[in-house]
This record gives structure tokens, C-alpha cells and sequence, in this order.
């Protein structure tokens, strides 16, 4: 099933600022996608359109295939929970409880089940008994977190997330991978997320969209996108970095070339391979 659909997309902001053009742009049920492209590139103004917070200049964009547009926000938001890029844009509560109740106090469920819902959320961020804490409070990784568990309470059927792990510490970053893989298998979530760290990019999607200067520049399955070095480099973008690595060991023993591994694991054993 198609949950999110762009057709044709282009969005200009209001100083001129030409930010997205010509996107087609899709997510199915069940997908891990990233949208990985540099600073500036227009990944957070193409995920404002999934859910209406802005509206595209042409083209059009469906959810589920209703269009995104003033009578379907409600439904569309019930769909697409988006975690923005800064907590600091979607905390505003003065409790963690309070945080992650108001949109389910807005839908009108019993306090009873509210409280469960609370606690089961901040339990699965692995924040158990925050409740009463303020935000404002919270560490920076933590904030991201609370903010996880107030768009995870409402059930969305996508989670949206623009730059999940900026600014997290190297263990908050692996921890939030396994969290965010456990969401989208255990709960059934789809996942969307930006982000120009191409090191968590095949750990967490199997499908990718490089987007540079507003435009979509490759799209395919992850291994397909980084199998074309030259497109990753030439939208300043990397490899990963153990993909790098082989790569000039590869060179070194001027090898035949053998698809570069992305990951920690795939390196191993084509570094073994190497070393007959
Ligand atoms: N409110 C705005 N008014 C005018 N131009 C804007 C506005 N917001 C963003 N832009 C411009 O639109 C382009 C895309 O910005 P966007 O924030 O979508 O990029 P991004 O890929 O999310 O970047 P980053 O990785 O830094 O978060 C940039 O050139 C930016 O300067
Ligand atoms: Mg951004």
C-alpha cells in the first residue's frame, strides 16, 4: 500500500528561495526509507509537505491517497506523525506527561487509558517514569526521545523523522538505530528519516532518496544508491566510512571490483574474502 505520494512536486518559499523541484517521491507500508542529502538540500522542506505544514507550489501530494490539503489535515495527521529535526520546535508542555497527552487528550480518549498510553510510550523511548519531569529539564537526547513518545502515543501509521540522530552521542545514536528498527518491525511503523550522516543510512533504511540542491539525484535500494560512487560524491555526500575503507584496500591490491560492503559486518567478510 502507498501511504505517502508526491507527484510532480515543486515548492518555492516566499523570498524566491526555489527549495524543492520536480519531486516524485513515494513510501509503501512497512518501508524504511531515508532521504539523505547535505546541509541545504531540501530535506525538511520536502518532509513539511507530508503533512500539510506546507503546500506545494505544483504538483500534489497524497496520503493514503487523499490529498494533503485543508478538509484532510486531521486524517493525514493521524496517519503521519512527524518528529521535527529541533525538540525545541515541538516541545511546549510544562511535564512529560502533559507533552505526550495532548494529542490524545485532543482526541477525546478516557484519562484512564491516556496514563497507559503515556507509560507505554515513554517505556518504549526508554524513558519509564519521566512523567513529571519538565522538558525543559531534559538533556538534548532525551528531549528527542520525549518527543519520539508524544508522536509514537498517537499510533501513527508513518513515523516522520527529520534528523534523528543530530546531535546525539555515538551510544544515544546506536540506541536510537535499534529503537527505530524495533518500531518499524515489532509495531509495524513505516519509517521515513533524513539525514546527510550516510553511516546510519544502511543500518536503518532499504530504500534511499539522495536528494542536492531540491531535486531527487538517485533513488533505488540502499546498496544500489551506494554502489554509484561517483552520484554520492558528486552530491557531497561519502561512503561510509568501512565502504571507504575497502575501497582503497581494494585499490591497494588492485583488485577486481566487488560490491563495497556498508556495514561493520559486510566488511568483515569482504575483508576476509581479500585475505583469501
Ligand atoms: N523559511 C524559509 N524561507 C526561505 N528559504 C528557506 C526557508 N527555509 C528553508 N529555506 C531554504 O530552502 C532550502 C532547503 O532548506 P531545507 O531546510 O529544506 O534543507 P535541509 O536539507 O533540511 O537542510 P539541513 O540538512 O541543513 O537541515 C535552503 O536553501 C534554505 O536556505
Ligand atoms: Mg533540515
Amino acid at each position: 500500500m502507498e501511504l505517502i505520494r508526491l507527484d510532480k512536486v515543486g515548492f518555492t518559499y516566499p523570498d524566491g528561495t526555489a527549495a524543492l523541484e520536480n519531486i516524485d517521491f513515494n513510501v509503501f507500508a512497512g518501508e524504511r526509507v531515508a532521504v539523505l542529502g547535505a546541509n541545504g538540500a531540501g530535506k525538511s522542506t520536502l518532509f513539511q509537505l507530508f503533512n500539510g505544514l506546507l503546500q506545494p507550489s505544483v504538483g500534489r501530494v497524497l496520503v493514503k491517497e487523499l490529498p494533503v490539503e485543508k478538509n484532510n489535515y486531521k486524517t493525514v495527521r493521524r496517519i503521519v506523525g512527524m518528529v521535527f529535526q529541533d525538540p525545541d520546535d515541538q516541545l511546549f508542555s510544562s511535564s512529560v506527561r502533559q507533552e505526550i497527552s495532548y494529542g490524545l487528550l485532543n482526541l477525546g480518549l478516557p484519562r484512564e487509558s491516556i496514563g497507559e498510553t503515556v507509560r507505554w510510550a515513554l517505556q518504549v523511548v526508554g524513558l519509564a517514569g519521566y512523567e513529571d519531569k519538565s522538558p525543559y529539564n531534559l538533556s538534548g537526547g532525551e528531549k528527542k526521545r520525549v518527543a519520539l513518545a508524544s508522536v509514537l502515543a498517537m499510533k501513527p501509521e508513518v513515523l516522520v523523522l527529520d534528523e534523528p540522530t543530530a546531535a546525539l552521542d555515538p551510544r544515544g545514536v546506536a540506541q536510537l538505530i535499534e529503537l527505530l528498527n524495533e518500531i518499524n518491525r515489532q509495531l509495524n511503523i513505516t519509517l521515513v528519516f533524513a539525514t546527510h550522516d550516510v553511516d546510519v543510512v544502511p543500518l536503518l533504511a532499504d530504500r534511499v532518496y539522495v536528494m542536492n540542491r531540491g531535486r531527487i539525484v538517485l533513488t533505488g535500494s540502499t546498496t544500489e544508491v551506494f554502489s554509484d560512487v561517483g552520484a554520492i560524491r558528486g552530491n557531497n555526500l561519502r561512503l561510509p566510512r568501512v565502504a571507504h575503507l575497502v575501497e582503497l584496500l581494494q585499490r591497494d591490491r588492485m583488485q577486481e571490483k566487488a560490491a563495497l560492503p556498508l556495514t561493520i559486518g559486510q566488511a568483515r567478510k569482504a575483508i576476509r574474502t581479500m585475505n583469501g
